[in-house]
Formats: structure tokens, C-alpha cells, sequence
């Protein structure tokens, strides 16, 4: 198949197996293609095109993955009400331009007996780590899986989940598995609003209030920026946070972009992380401080 054909296919082929998966993916390297994955959850929005496009333009193959990972969730009710439109989705990942959708049930990731998982240290004991046990334990144990399933070439990630990047870099360093990981800026709505799958369970009044996330941070990045003491601003931070009809801010920190080490002055590459609840949907943000 020519490379013009090649993009203007609009069939999105669907494995449910791992080798199903390996079959076609093998018979692409033989005619020479190269491999990017994007793993989700599903639920897709912009947000998550943004990586098939940003792997379509690098790869000849985009093979996108949709699992609602068991393991990552320490909330039944979150898993429970966590979106799912299969239909929509596949349209979505189709006309972004993916080729191949890896959409395995939970007893083939986790068959009868499986009893391994990957734990990341240090990196995972902060932030999202702290407020949720043993997340990042099934997202690195997950991502390693399908990285081992599907082999890519490189494997494209959001900064919007900036934990996760770091934490999935990690993974494939000390595994070492031979992936090259891309982190790709998070997308926005106008208001700044992050994409995000749980902005669908916002009600009219929370998602009015959901763009004060990033207001709140970009000012305080702005006055951190020059390098003062942050504590008295990352207070500040989370009681405007409140102001604006959070109904609690899980965390607000500074910390270097690398290591996530807590900071008390911002300097390069510090980052500001956020998480805060509305109502019963939890948000998180992230950005550098300049
Ligand atoms: P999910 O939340 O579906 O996100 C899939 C990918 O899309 C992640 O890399 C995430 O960072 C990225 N993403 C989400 N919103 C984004 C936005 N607004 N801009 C840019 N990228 C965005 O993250 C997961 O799934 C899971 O933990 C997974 C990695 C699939 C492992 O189960």
C-alpha cells in the first residue's frame, strides 16, 4: 500500500486478543512500517486525538488501546462510572487517523492467576501517588503490558497526567524496554478548561466553576515565577480554589519537573500540580513555571 492510500484509509481494524494484536503488527514491521501506540481508557476527546496526531506525523502505523484498567482505580464507583461509547470512540480514533484499536477484555490483561505488577518507587510516593494508593502501580504494570504486547516503536503520553509520563519513563528505563516515550502539551478548551474524560460527569454549575483550576494555577506560576518563597502563594492557590467552589484541593505543590522533589522556590524545571474536587469529579492540572 502506498503512503498516500495509506493515509486517506478510513477502516479502523480492531484486535481483541494479544495475539491477534502481535499477528497484525508483525505482518506491518515485515512490509517495513514503524509503530506508535497510544494507550486510553477510552472516553476519548481531543485530548487524546492529539496524541494519535502527534504519533500519526512520526509513524506509519498509529495503533491507539482502549482499557478501562481495573487496577489503576482505587475507587469501584469511579471504574463503575468511568465513560464508555465504543462506537463513538472508534469513529474518533478512525478519523484522527490510527490504524488499529487494541481493545482487550479484562480476562485477557489479567487472566486467572495473574499475580505480577510493576512499582515504581520514589517518583509515585507524592501527588497523585499519595491521595490515590496503588494507582501508579496498575498504570505502570499496565502500560509495561502493553508495551511488552505490542512492542511500538515509541509510545505517546499527555502532560496533562504529568505524574504518569515521568512515571511511565521510569518504567521503561529500568525495565529497560526498548520504547521511546513522547510526551505530548495538553490540550485545552478555550477557557482552559483540560481536557479531560471526567469533565463529562460535570453538572452545568461545576463545569462553570472546572476553568478556575487553571486560572489559579497560571497565577500563581506568575508569581512564583521570579523565584520567591512559594509557600505563602501555593496557600493562596488552594483557598482560591475553595473561593471557587472546590469542595477540596487534594494537593497544590511546586515541584522540579524531573524528579517531582518539593520545592520551596521555583527554578527550572519547576512545575505546578494540582488536584481538586468538584463535588464528586476529581480534576487534575499541571504546568511549568517560566
Ligand atoms: P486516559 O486518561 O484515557 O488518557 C490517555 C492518554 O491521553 C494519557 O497519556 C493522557 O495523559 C492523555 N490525555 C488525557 N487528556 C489529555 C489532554 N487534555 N491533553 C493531552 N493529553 C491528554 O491515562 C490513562 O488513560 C491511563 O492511565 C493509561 C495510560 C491508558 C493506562 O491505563
Amino acid at each position: 500500500m502506498d503512503r498516500a492510500r495509506k493515509n486517506a484509509r478510513s477502516e479502523l481494524a480492531v484486535s481483541r486478543s494479544v495475539a491477534e494484536l502481535r499477528g497484525v503488527l508483525n505482518r506491518w514491521r515485515a512490509e517495513g512500517d514503524s509503530i506508535a501506540l497510544v494507550p486510553t481508557m477510552g472516553g476519548l476527546h481531543e485530548g487524546h486525538l492529539a496524541l494519535v496526531r502527534a504519533a500519526r506525523t512520526q509513524f506509519s502505523r498509529v495503533v491507539a488501546t482502549i482499557f478501562v484498567n481495573p487496577m489503576q482505580f482505587d475507587d469501584p464507583v469511579d471504574l463503575g462510572r468511568y465513560p464508555s461509547d465504543i462506537g463513538r470512540d472508534t469513529a474518533m480514533l478512525s478519523q484522527a487517523g490510527a490504524d488499529l484499536l487494541f481493545l482487550p477484555a479484562a480476562g485477557e490483561m489479567y487472566p486467572p492467576g495473574f499475580a505480577t505488577a510493576v512499582k515504581v518507587s520514589g517518583l509515585t510516593a507524592c501527588l497523585c501517588g499519595a491521595a490515590r494508593r496503588g494507582h501508579f502501580d496498575g498504570v505502570s504494570t499496565v502500560v509495561a503490558k502493553l508495551l511488552c504486547q505490542a512492542a511500538p516503536d515509541a509510545a505517546f503520553f499527555g502532560e496533562k497526567d504529568y505524574q504518569q509520563l515521568l512515571v511511565v519513563r521510569r518504567t521503561v528505563r529500568d525495565l529497560d524496554i526498548p520504547v521511546r516515550i513522547e510526551g505530548v502539551t495538553t490540550v485545552r478548551e478555550a477557557d482552559g478548561l483540560a481536557l479531560s474524560s471526567r469533565n463529562f460527569n460535570l453538572s452545568r454549575e461545576e463545569r462553570a466553576a472546572a476553568p478556575a483550576l487553571y486560572r489559579v494555577l497560571s497565577e500563581v506560576a506568575q508569581a512564583l515565577a521570579p523565584g520567591g518563597p512559594a509557600q505563602a502563594a501555593l496557600e493562596e492557590g488552594r483557598e482560591s480554589l475553595m473561593r471557587a467552589g472546590f469542595a477540596r484541593v487534594d494537593y497544590f505543590e511546586l515541584r522540579d519537573g524531573e524528579t517531582l522533589t518539593s520545592l520551596e522556590r521555583a527554578r527550572p524545571p519547576a512545575r505546578l500540580f494540582a488536584a481538586a474536587w468538584l463535588g464528586a469529579t476529581r480534576l487534575i492540572d499541571n504546568i511549568p513555571v517560566a
